[in-house]
């Protein structure tokens, strides 16, 4: 009976990881174990082999060739004195992916023609990194002018984060270029709010041509970082507007969560998103979830949704985290070629604050 049941837990993971938009035999992708993989300082082998019109990993070989070290370098200066850090620059990438595409228009300050992306709801208060990325493309500038964009700096920042934290490396398709514009009103629409459905979080992804493999896989950068009591408060106080905690929620980890934001103030207190290692990348994330202690509602609905392929997606990251790798690596890449602006739409900005 166990190994029917094993068997029939493998087959409908199979089938769901292959009907999904890419399949177990795409060219160069393995999904299994042993290819590409774990890797601290940019040394792993990089997980690959996906194209995309319009960049590659060599667009900067002969005119920057060293772009990524001077990322690298920065990275690691700026990790070891806030850990935080990595964290906040993945974060950052997909807060401008998700608006008008990946090109680094959640950088811009205000201009007279738009306001910043940096004022929206997702993003005022919690959004960091700006300076970090200000030094990178400093650096850049000097040794290769006009040459690397500051989407392709957000990308790169945010792979190199993953690998100096432990996660993944992978190879990473270049040539972004980046936009003369912000949407203030794209990044309040096209984020995805903490206490999202299921549905909502399905509908959001899809609006980007992510799915729910992208969904979930994703999801697992909070494996980093911290989040902000205003963020999940009501999950502790009046989930469903009945004055009752979220009846998903770990007890213990409910009431640790009720010492760190009490019911009024304290809204700008944290708590780790991954409560066992906030600043290692590993599917300790998807642990958590499993045992009621996942700490956004949009974490936590990704078991608790009841959308079957979302639930199983969850358990099977919780029980191989180099699946969970191999699926975040892919899914960095697809996020990152959202709307792209490439030739010569667009510029090399100097300053990612400002449009030339
Ligand atoms: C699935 C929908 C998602 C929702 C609803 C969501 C929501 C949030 C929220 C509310 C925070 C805390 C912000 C604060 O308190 O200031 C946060 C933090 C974070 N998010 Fe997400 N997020 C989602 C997906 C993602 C994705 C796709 C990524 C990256 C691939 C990501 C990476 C992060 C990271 C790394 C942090 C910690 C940042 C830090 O400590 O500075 N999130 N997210």
């Amino acid at each position: 009976m166990a190994s029917f049941k094993l068997l029939y837990v493998t087959f409908t993971l199979l089938t769901l990881l292959s009907s999904s938009t890419f399949c177990l035999g795409y060219p160069g992708f393995n999904f299994g174990r042993g290819r590409g993989g774990r890797g601290v300082g940019g040394v792993s082998r990089p997980i690959g082999g996906q194209r995309f019109s319009g960049l590659s990993p060599r667009f900067y070989s002969q005119s920057c060739p060293q772009a990524n070290d001077i990322v690298i370098s920065v990275l690691k200066t700026a990790i070891s004195k806030d850990p935080r850090m990595a964290a906040s620059l993945i974060r950052l990438h997909f807060h401008d992916c998700f608006v008008q595409g990946c090109d680094a228009s959640v950088l811009l300050d205000d201009h007279p023609t738009f306001t910043s992306e940096k004022k929206s709801v997702p993003n005022k208060n919690s959004i960091r990194g700006f300076e970090v990325i200000d030094e990178i493309k400093a650096k850049l500038e000097q040794a290769c002018p006009q040459t690397v964009s500051c989407a392709d700096i957000l990308a790169l920042a945010a792979r190199g984060s993953t690998v100096l934290s432990g996660g993944p490396n992978w190879e990473l398709p270049l040539g972004r270029r980046d936009s003369r514009k912000a949407s203030l009103n794209g990044s309040n629409k096209n984020i995805p709010p903490p206490n999202s459905t299921i549905q909502n979080l399905v509908t959001s992804f899809r609006r980007q041509g992510l799915n729910e493999v992208d969904l979930v896989s994703l999801s697992g950068a909070h494996t980093l970082g911290m989040a902000r009591c205003t963020t999940f408060k009501q999950r502790l106080y009046n989930q469903n507007g009945n004055n009752q905690p979220d009846s998903t929620l770990e007890r213990s980890y409910y009431h640790d969560l009720k010492g760190v934001c009490p019911k009024t103030g304290g809204d700008n207190n944290i708590s780790p998103l991954d409560l066992a290692s906030p600043i290692t990348f590993d599917n300790m994330y998807f642990k958590l979830i499993m045992s009621g202690k996942g700490l956004l509602t949009s974490d936590q609905v990704l078991l608790s949704g009841k959308l079957g392929k979302t639930m199983q997606l969850v358990k099977a990251f919780a029980d191989d985290h180099t699946l969970f790798f191999n699926h975040f690596a892919r899914s960095m890449v697809r996020m990152g070629n959202i709307r792209l602006v490439t030739g010569n739409k667009g510029e090399v900005r100097k300053n990612c604050r400002r449009i030339n």
